[in-house]
């Protein structure tokens, strides 16, 4: 498998607008960021992937463009991004932007133009349909909303949009469109940008005929339909392989099978990609079901694609809350998860705020959320007659707003992310994590992950080396080995409140081994045999 700087990588996401606020409006901006590269960079990171900043009425949160070439205010300017990118490379590090082209706003130009009249040139850059008997043309569900269909009453047909009723799916059958976002890419990528990581890439393909779904809450017929793999190689002839740049696809509903299409190196679509078995697909930790996707991708895509490797990001609530311990072991919990995804094979992403083992949050009601997936579906779900505080409850767990809570700097007013009202409420419990808490801490989460950082850099069994579980049917346990030329790397987990014991497997009884990391100050002895092993102890031997 070649060696690539994007497989070596660590990933660092910024939710810009929760990072930090320079000028005192309650949002984080551009300018906030490039404050805090030094911070970044003294964790070790290597790219830094922003969420959308175009030019947008801010629905969902920057996913709704309205000029793909301008910058929103709330974020800044484009002077101020150029200085961004370059402080960023000064810095060696990376930059991502993220590009949204399955859908635009519905104030966007193209749009505004293409529901003038059926005959503009841009009808066709959207997705228009006649009514059927009266109503919407199929019976789909968008992500956001009942249907994916809205009725235009200008025009009497309806458009279609994969999310919101505010962002209209762009109509990737039509060659200029086609032609204008290959356009849009060259601009970004020629301001020096290094790549792209993909929104919803494998959704830009529709079903032609749109047929009725015999389930319509399984929205997966909106994935992976035929003639996507054109599209994805078009884009990489017409723009990325004329830079050195990394992509990685957002690409929901995949199995390892479909998934390595879009990855696998001889194809020239994408370099990595996330897929959701774990943050969209499994609800709860299921340890066996984990190991399950684990084994399943690594032997899907070994020797010829990419893997990304995360628990938590802007959608999915941080992982210490959800798949963790965020309560007595928050800090154990926190190390032993970083552990496991800087150890799986895939590069690996740390979402803004996990270095210090932030939690998600319970705001009291639903005003206190943004998320327009919650607010939508609260609203859904009680016009329908339900309880409002049942449903309120039923969506707390998963509201996208328990990793977009301000990231928290210090214990002062607003965790020193703000010196307004922040834009969406600090999580209560800033006093006790906070950025400047961590890095007086030897021991804290913080330094955990630097050191976890650190080791990818030295050692290429982190990155490349062959992977095997050896704990397929352990329930708390998650043993298995990473091995790279005459290196092996035995990484020992206990996912679990309770102290569990691990016993050696055979072939690494009574050899000798080094410990290279563990999550627990007190010194687990170097058992030959066995080891009893603390809750939500993290361990790794090397053995030579
Ligand atoms: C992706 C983004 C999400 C957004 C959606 C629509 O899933 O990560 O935040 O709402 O696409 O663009």
């Amino acid at each position: 498998m070649n060696k690539t700087w994007w497989k070596e990588a660590v990933v660092y996401q910024i939710y810009w607008r929760s990072f930090f606020d320079s000028n005192g409006d309650g949002y984080g901006d551009l300018q906030g960021v490039l404050s805090k590269l030094d911070y970044i960079k003294s964790l070790g990171i290597d790219v830094i992937w922003l969420n959308p900043f175009y030019k947008s009425p801010d629905r969902d949160n920057g996913y709704d463009i309205s000029d793909y070439y301008g910058i929103m205010e709330k974020a800044g300017d484009m002077e101020t991004f150029e200085r961004l990118v370059e402080a960023i490379h000064e810095r060696k590090m990376k930059v991502i932007m993220d590009l949204v082209v399955n859908h635009t706003s519905d104030q966007h130009p193209w749009f505004v133009e293409s529901r003038s009249s059926h005959d503009h040139p841009k009808r066709d850059w959207f997705i228009w349909k006649d009514p059927k008997l009266g109503a919407e043309p199929n019976n789909w569900r968008s992500y956001f909303a009942p249907s994916s269909w809205e009725f235009d009453e200008g025009t009497n047909q309806y458009y279609f949009h994969s999310f919101a009723v505010e962002q209209p799916d762009l109509n990737w059958k039509n060659p200029e469109l086609r032609q204008e976002i290959y356009k849009m890419m060259r601009f970004w990528l020629n301001k020096g940008i290094d790549g792209f990581r993909m929104d919803v890439i494998n959704l830009l393909a529709k079903i032609d005929d749109f047929p009725d779904a015999e389930n319509p809450y399984d929205i997966s017929y909106l994935a992976n339909n035929p003639g996507i793999h054109k599209y994805l190689q078009e884009m990489n002839e017409e723009v990325l392989q004329h830079y050195d740049v990394m992509t990685v696809g957002e690409i929901p509903f995949v199995s390892p099978e479909e998934g390595l299409l879009y990855v696998d190196e001889t194809r020239g679509e994408l370099n990595t990609l996330f897929h959701f078995q774990v943050a969209d697909e499994m609800l709860e930790w299921d340890m066996k079901r984990f190991k399950s996707i684990q084994t399943s991708w690594y032997q899907g895509l070994k020797q010829k694609g990419w893997n990304s490797q995360f628990l938590n990001n802007h959608d999915h609530t941080r992982q210490v809350t959800r798949y963790g311990n965020d309560g007595e072991y928050r800090e154990e919990s926190a190390k032993l998860l970083a552990t496991m995804i800087h150890t799986l094979p895939g590069t690996p992403y740390i979402f803004q705020g996990e270095e210090i083992g932030m939690t998600g949050v319970r705001f009291a009601s639903i005003d206190d959320y943004n998320d327009i997936a919650m607010r939508n579906k609260y609203h859904e779900e009680v016009n329908k007659g339900r309880d409002p505080k049942e449903v309120f409850e039923g969506l707390l767990l998963l509201s996208r707003d328990n990793s977009r809570t301000p990231m928290q700097w210090n214990g002062n007013k607003e965790a020193g992310f703000t010196t307004d009202k922040p834009w969406i409420k600090v999580n209560p419990n800033y006093q006790e994590i906070n950025v400047e808490k961590a890095l007086d801490d030897l021991d804290s989460v913080f330094y955990y992950y630097k050191k976890l950082i650190s080791l990818r850099k030295d050692n290429e069994v982190m990155v490349y080396g062959d992977y095997q579980d050896l704990s397929l049917n352990e329930e708390n346990l998650y043993v298995y080995t990473r091995t790279f030329k005459e290196v092996t790397w035995l990484i020992v987990l206990n996912h679990s409140d309770e102290k569990q014991m691990f016993i050696f497997p055979e072939e690494y009884r009574n050899k000798s081994k080094r410990k290279i990391i563990s999550n627990y100050k007190s010194e687990n002895e170097l058992e030959d045999e066995c080891l009893m092993l603390l809750p939500h102890e993290a361990l790794i031997f090397e053995y030579k």
